[in-house]
């Protein structure tokens, strides 16, 4: 059994998403120098896309976690539930959160919330893939990889029922695999 084989076609390839990173991190690291921002993890999605972005980052920072989570399945249940908080604290600080994914964008909004009773300087997004066409609420990254269209993806990251997070690229699932 080979996952690369449950994929209808691939979205977003390895070289890519590691070049954009690259530019990503670039211009992250010139808008804050001498800040020291505090870049956060939302677990479990964000994974992948944090690693590569915080190696190519040139500047001195810190970064942190947090634990968020509102999809079973395919489906977004509109709650999310926030497991775990970062340890850094951010009082005054420069925070960027770091995501897979905005989709409906309440997972990062319900994030950005509870961080801001932290009380840190600013907060700023980061994300790597953008589905504008399904925001539910109005939510912006100040930096994004890829603008995708409504397509069910997987792969960097994006799990499918938790599996498929390990592709190196971002891939469109085939029906018949979340169907049956
Ligand atoms: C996914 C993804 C984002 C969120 C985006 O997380 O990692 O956090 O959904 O969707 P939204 O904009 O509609 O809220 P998920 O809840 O599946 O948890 P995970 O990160 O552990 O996969």
């Amino acid at each position: 059994m080979n996952i690369n084989l449950d994929i209808e076609k691939i979205l977003v390839s390895e070289e890519a998403i590691v070049q954009r990173c690259k530019v990503l991190a670039k211009q992250i690291s010139e808008d804050y120098e001498d800040k020291k921002p505090i870049l956060i993890c939302p677990l479990k999605g964000a994974v992948s896309f944090f690693a590569h972005l915080c190696e190519q980052m040139t500047i001195p920072m810190v970064y942190d976690f947090i634990k968020a989570s509102s999809y079973a399945g395919t489906q977004s249940t509109g709650i999310v539930n926030i497991s775990y908080m970062p340890t850094t604290p951010l009082k005054d600080r420069h925070v960027i959160i770091v995501e897979d994914i905005i989709d409906t964008g309440r997972t990062l909004s319900a994030v950005v919330e509870e961080l801001k009773k932290e009380g840190p300087a600013s907060i700023e997004l980061a994300c790597l893939l953008d589905k504008p066409s399904m925001r539910k609420v109005p939510l912006e990254a100040k930096y994004t990889g890829f603008v995708i269209p409504n397509e069910f993806v997987v792969g960097f990251g994006l799990d499918y029922n938790e599996e498929y997070r390990n592709l190196p690229y971002v891939g469109v699932l085939k029906p018949e695999v979340y169907t049956k």
